[in-house]
């Protein structure tokens, strides 16, 4: 039985391919016109039908004992639409049932649909199906657990490595809830473009030193990780930029980034993880210090209905003004 398979680039170009397969409905009709019957009043015509797409999937299933391979479809745009996840949902509803894939959110928030779509990296319900014929693999260098999904437990262990929660040395009043933390307009401004991360590991996968050293335990995080790595460190809010960023200079890690920017153009966010990587590296040898909060913290309690009050009296916050 094949366990824990991991597949690259070099392996896809030696996976079988299987024959086409159709909507359930369009075989029936089929086989009806076979023995002479069929739609009303047409015998032997073919089926009302029209495929012009043909979808390629990476088919793999460990229970079955026999090893990956491409199953094709062939399907009908005007039926299924042409957002890739619909039409992963119209192959698994109309014609096969088995076909395993992650979503949830449909809107490009929860990061569960990556994949790896016509040869590069992106969530399914964002990415519009391109002209032509369509081929579609789970994210490369994981193991795959079944069909499109891959097993993300290694990417969500380099997650909690670099401890993605605020510490403060005050650390134990502020989790208890009672004291609110605050931070400038131009501070906050600081961590946009990286907590709009979701997590879907579309970059870490189709970074080369990512595939090289990414499986091994305290070697290369990741641009995912790292980006992460970055969010807390710049952060008004965070004590401990120090010891986190100690933590990333051994040479197994942060220099392990090429700066190839193979992160950047496959993020769906449009986020730029390389960039945030060199920063890193500037901080790491002092070239680059984090600047000193704007808003100094208060000893001051939370009270909530203090605040919701007052924010309900300020109403809605303004547009933010576009830059120039
Ligand atoms: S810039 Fe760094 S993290 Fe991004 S793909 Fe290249 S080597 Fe990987
Ligand atoms: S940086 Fe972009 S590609 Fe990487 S995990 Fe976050 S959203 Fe996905
Ligand atoms: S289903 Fe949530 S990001 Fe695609």
């Amino acid at each position: 039985m094949l366990r824990n398979l991991r597949i690259n680039y070099r392996s896809w170009m030696n996976v079988p391919i299987r024959g086409i397969k159709m909507p359930a409905i369009i075989s029936k009709l089929m086989k009806k016109d076979k023995g002479g019957g069929g739609e009303k009043g047409s015998p032997g015509k073919p089926p009302p039908f029209e495929s012009d797409k043909c979808v390629s999937i990476f088919r793999y299933d460990p229970e079955e004992c026999e090893p990956p391979y491409i199953q094709q479809y062939e399907i009908d745009t005007k039926e299924s639409g042409h957002v890739v996840l619909d039409i992963l949902l119209y192959i698994k509803n109309e014609i096969d049932p088995t076909l395993t894939f992650r979503r949830s959110c449909r809107e490009g928030i929860c990061g569960s649909c990556a994949m790896n779509i016509n040869g590069k990296n992106g969530l399914a319900c964002i990415k519009s199906a391109p002209p032509g014929d369509l081929i579609i693999y789970p994210l490369p260098h994981l193991y795959v657990v079944k069909d499109l999904v891959t097993d993300l437990t290694n990417f969500y262990r380099q997650y909690k490595e670099i401890q993605p929660w605020l510490q403060r040395k005050d650390e134990k009043e502020f989790c208890e809830g009672t004291r609110q933390l605050k931070q400038s307009i131009r501070d906050r401004d600081k961590i946009e473009g990286m907590y709009e991360c979701v997590l879907c590991a579309c970059c870490s996968t189709s970074c080369p030193a990512y595939w090289w050293h990414g499986n091994q335990d305290d070697r290369f995080l990741g641009p995912a990780a790292l980006l992460h790595a970055y969010r807390w460190i710049i952060d008004s809010r965070d004590e401990f930029h120090c010891q986190r960023l100690e933590k990333l200079k051994s040479m197994w890690n942060l220099y392990r980034c090429h700066t190839i920017f193979n992160c950047t153009t496959a993020c769906p966010k449009h986020l730029n993880p390389g960039k945030l990587i060199s920063k890193l590296k500037l901080m790491a040898c002092d070239k680059l210090i984090k600047e000193i909060p704007d808003v100094e913290q208060d000893n001051e309690l939370y009270d909530a209905d203090e605040t919701a009050r007052k924010t309900a009296a300020a109403g809605p916050p303004k547009p933010k003004e576009k830059k120039k």
